[in-house]
């Protein structure tokens, strides 16, 4: 059964996307069979994944979130052996409006996902930086959560609110989990004091919940060299709980 891991946080710019994109790479290319879903409407992962030229008429996110689509004709191919995809596009701002007063609004991807959860290992859910209606969606639908964090100042005021609605979420019948999987700190430039002080700060508070693994700052690769290990982190633990 596929275990489905969110990437979230409702700060924008702390690597979300490149780690969902990196993480569902380096988990196929260990031979893991991974789904990746774009649920944010700027659509930061399709891009990456080169999917907003295919020609071709093409369902997304928002098809299958509003009911026009099956949800096998909403994935796609992508150029990684093993790696299929769910894209994002601008109309799903719409879902946000639209669903306001629906009830049962939240359980959509959740339901959605459960006829093809078993032909994955992985499923990892890239979120907006919001705590919407589509996010809401995404981490009623997650076993676990990844939360990246940049290592900048006060760090712990933004995790609270993540928690926070994590917490609401669990309480709330919709899903006992989602479970923290990790904190994993990001464009981490370790030479800095600051920031290596803000690091031993976040391990010091939640010690085993942070990845061993940093990713470090590094505008020419976005830290991919590290994401394999991080990789290797995430399999380690799928199996420990399987076991
Ligand atoms: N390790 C890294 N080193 C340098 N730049 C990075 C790194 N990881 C991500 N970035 C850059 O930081 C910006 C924000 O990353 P992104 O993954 O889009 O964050 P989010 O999805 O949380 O908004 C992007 O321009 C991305 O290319
Ligand atoms: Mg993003």
């Amino acid at each position: 059964m596929g275990k489905v891991i969110a990437i979230a946080n409702q700060k924008g710019q702390v690597g979300k996307t490149t780690t969902a994109i990196n993480l569902a790479v380096c988990l196929a290319e260990a031979g893991q069979k991974v789904l990746l879903i774009d649920t944010d409407a700027r659509a930061g992962a399709t891009q990456a994944l080169g999917l907003e030229h295919t020609g071709s008429k093409r369902e997304t996110l928002y098809e299958l979130l509003t009911g026009k689509a099956e949800i096998e004709t909403t994935i796609h191919d992508t150029h990684f052996s093993g790696l299929k995809f769910i894209p994002s596009d601008i109309n799903l701002v719409e879902v946000e409006l639209k669903f306001l007063n629906v009830p049962g609004r939240n359980m959509i991807l959740r339901k959605a996902l459960e006829p093809v959860r078993h032909k994955y290992d992985f499923i990892l859910i890239d979120c907006a930086p919001s705590l919407g209606i589509v996010t809401t969606n995404a981490l009623v639908a997650a076993d676990s959560v990844i939360i990246p964090i940049h290592p900048e100042m006060y760090p712990v005021d933004g995790i609270g609110k993540i928690l926070q609605t994590i917490r609401i979420i669990q309480d709330s019948e919709q899903n006992p989990n989602p479970g923290i999987e990790g904190f994993l700190i990001t464009m981490y430039e370790k030479h800095t004091v600051t920031q290596s002080q803000i690091v031993a700060e976040i391990r010091d508070l939640f010690k085993e919940m942070v990845f061993t693994t940093t990713i470090l700052y590094n505008p020419q690769t976005n830290g991919a060299e590290s994401y394999r290990k991080l990789s290797g982190e995430v399999i380690a633990k799928a199996f420990k709980n399987e076991n």
